[in-house]
């Protein structure tokens, strides 16, 4: 009984002697001079303040991880020197990178900013918590804070929900969401240098506009055009090449594609500026894209006539180049997704979606290769062997289409070669006219210098 009782008052003595001495070093009483923004949207709190007796700047920042979150001195992104925070790694602490801002792209990362992180930094219930003094922060490159201001401009954003952890202070980021501006009272954070302390209201801040919703338009404009064209356009211009006997609308549909894609690469040479990643094209994504220009213009200059006419070679050509040029592009369309660090899920749909189309156009190409295209069908006599009788119906109902093709238009010439080369692999590269039933031009060109003779001789005998 006596030992509980003494140990007791021993604990209750040293709880105590350990509370005077906390008071006397009143950690929890020195309150340092700080000026806060608070944005109770997102729970995000910005506290500065400025020693008066060194160059000091201590920061507070807190917020949940929105991947990133910033805060710039300066009234836009351009010149402006910017704290953006992200979890590190392994997810246990903050990463904090300064960085520079630039016009309309990524802010630069700075090694001329010496950031001091403190103790108190760490991840805590999902909020990030950045404790850090800076000692240079005053004066950056084409910048500087004027610690005297009642109205420092400032500006902020978060980056979009996705999982960024990197340890790397020049981590890529993907473009903010959402941002805003505010003012802060430099004079109101004057004062002993210290790390301010958490709050929950802005004290010293003015001019906190609305927060503004951000959002890539032309990113999500070239993704989507790029999509449709390489997931509808293409494999239905491959359906009409291989089985509409109308040849004008696959080559309308050719040049469909070709502005499709165009509009596309336009979109993205216009947004590759504003990632410090894509901004001097050396991207896998952008290096492929531009190999893939190399295809396609030679899938729309070869079929031009005098190019056709060079070598039986050419002709041939249009089907492999068709495929290496959608190739090219579908795993640079899976690249571009990777460097717009879209979600898994996104990526393995994609995948997904590209295998798919290469399948099925395997399918189409075998099965087109068996019957044989069907301008090709419409336009010449195919060997027997390789027809059969519902095609050789077919045939005849298609022979109008035939006769009409007498007077190929240079295109047609060449895809008739094309396919005699894909279809008619045995040998048979014979041109016949006019096959089917009825007779196509050249036939009744051959004829006709026949007729006369016919009458003549017959008037004769
Ligand atoms: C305790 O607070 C006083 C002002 O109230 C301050 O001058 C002193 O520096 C503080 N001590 C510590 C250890 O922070
Ligand atoms: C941006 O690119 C430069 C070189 O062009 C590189 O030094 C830097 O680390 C990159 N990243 C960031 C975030 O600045
Ligand atoms: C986070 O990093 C800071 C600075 O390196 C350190 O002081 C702090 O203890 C770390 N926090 C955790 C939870 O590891
Ligand atoms: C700095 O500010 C504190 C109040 O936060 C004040 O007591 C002190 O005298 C100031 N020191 C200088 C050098 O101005
Ligand atoms: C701010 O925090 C205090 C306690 O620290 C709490 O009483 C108050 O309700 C909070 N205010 C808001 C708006 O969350």
């Amino acid at each position: 009984m006596f030992t509980f009782t003494s140990a007791f008052v021993t604990v209750a003595l040293s709880i105590s002697s350990f509370l005077k001495f906390a008071q006397a070093q009143n950690y929890t009483t020195f309150v340092p001079a700080a000026s806060t923004f608070y944005a109770s949207e997102t729970a995000t709190q910005f506290s500065i303040n400025i020693a008066n007796d060194s160059s000091d700047v201590y920061f507070y920042f807190a917020s949940p991880a929105y991947s990133w979150v910033g805060v710039g001195f300066g009234q836009q992104m351009e010149d402006s020197l910017m704290l953006i925070i992200y979890p590190d790694a392994d997810g246990n602490n903050v990463t904090i990178s300064p960085r520079i801002g630039r016009k309309g792209g990524e802010p630069i990362f700075t090694d001329k900013i010496d950031l001091e992180v403190l103790d108190g930094t760490r991840i805590e219930d999902g909020l990030m918590i950045l404790h850090a003094r800076c000692s240079d922060c005053r004066v950056w490159p084409n910048g500087f804070l004027d610690a005297t201001s009642p109205h420092q401009p400032m500006i902020y954003a978060f980056g979009g929900p996705y999982a960024l952890q990197s340890s790397s202070d020049s981590a890529d980021l993907k473009r903010h969401v959402r941002y805003g501006h505010f003012t802060i009272d430099m004079r109101a954070a004057t004062g002993t240098g210290g790390v301010p302390l958490k709050s929950n209201a802005s004290t010293g801040v003015q001019d906190l506009g609305v927060m503004t919703k951000d959002k890539d338009r032309r990113t999500l404009a070239h993704a989507i055009l790029g999509c449709v064209v390489l997931f509808v356009v293409w494999p239905l211009n491959v359906l009409i090449a291989g089985f509409l006997k109308n040849i004008r609308i696959h080559a309308g549909f050719s040049v469909a594609v070709i502005l499709i894609l165009s509009i596309t690469y336009g979109l993205g040479i216009s947004t590759s500026n504003q990632f410090n990643r894509s901004k001097v094209f050396n991207t896998p994504h952008q290096i492929l894209a531009i190999i893939s220009i190399a295809p396609l213009s030679l899938l729309s200059a070869l079929p031009a006539r005098p190019l056709v006419r060079l070598h039986r070679i050419i002709p041939r050509l249009h089907v492999p180049l068709s495929n290496l040029a959608l190739t090219l592009l579908l795993v640079s369309g899976g690249l571009g997704l990777q460097l717009s660090q879209q979600s898994r899920l996104i990526i393995l749909t994609y995948t997904a979606l590209s295998l798919t189309l290469v399948i099925f156009l395997a399918i189409i190409g075998s099965v087109v290769r068996r019957r044989g295209p069907a301008y090709a069908r419409a336009t010449q006599r195919l060997p027997l062997t390789s027809v059969s009788s519902s095609e050789l119906g077919l045939l005849g109902k298609e022979s109008r289409a035939g006769s009409e093709a007498g007077s190929a238009t240079s295109l047609k010439g060449f895809l008739d070669e094309s396919r005699r080369g894909g279809s008619m692999a045995d040998g048979q590269q014979r041109k016949i006219f006019g096959g089917g039933t009825m007779p196509g031009p050249q036939y009744l060109l051959n004829m006709h210098p026949g007729v006369p003779v016919h009458i003549g001789s017959g008037r004769r005998i």
